[in-house]
């Protein structure tokens, strides 16, 4: 979808910046805003460029560089630390063939960090784009990637 048509949807106010921001994120399929869309949404919304590449920056869901159909976010906070987050991170990184930040060569998957996803309660815990996973064990995380794989050849 175009970045015009999805601004088309949302009035022109500030409070609807970060609905906008995911809006064009999850459009995108290389699950990034590009730096023509931020200019187009600052226009929206009246605001300087630069405001938004403050939040973009500030929130770790967003990012302005392209990377993979599915962001998988480890949380690296110290709930999940304790809960064994750390391993999880290496068995994905071993898994993926992949450091932290970077994408699979068949442009699948980006492994990242990130910091409290709000889901303490089933550390240790993990998102891929919107979806939240929680109680992770090698074994889940398997799964998880399968059903993804899956379903990224299937829409390619
Ligand atoms: S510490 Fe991991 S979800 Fe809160």
């Amino acid at each position: 979808m175009e970045v015009e048509t999805i601004l088309s949807k949302y009035p022109r106010r500030k409070d609807y910046l970060l609905e906008i921001l995911h809006d064009i994120q999850n459009q995108n399929p290389n699950t990034y805003i590009p730096h023509e869309a931020i200019q187009k949404v600052a226009d929206h919304l009246n605001i300087k460029k630069a405001q938004v590449y403050g939040v973009i920056g500030y929130y770790s869901m967003f990012s302005d560089t392209p990377r993979g159909k599915y962001v998988i976010q480890v949380c690296a906070s110290p709930v999940c630390n304790m809960m064994g987050s750390s391993n999880l991170l290496d068995f994905l990184k071993q898994k993926l063939n992949v450091e932290i930040g970077e994408t699979t060569p068949d442009g699948l998957f980006t492994l990242e960090t990130a910091e409290c996803l709000g889901n303490c309660a089933v550390a240790p815990a993990m998102m891929v784009n919107q979806d939240m996973y929680g109680n992770l064990t090698p074994g889940i995380i398997e799964n998880i990637l399968e059903q993804y794989t899956t379903r990224g050849k299937l829409k390619q």
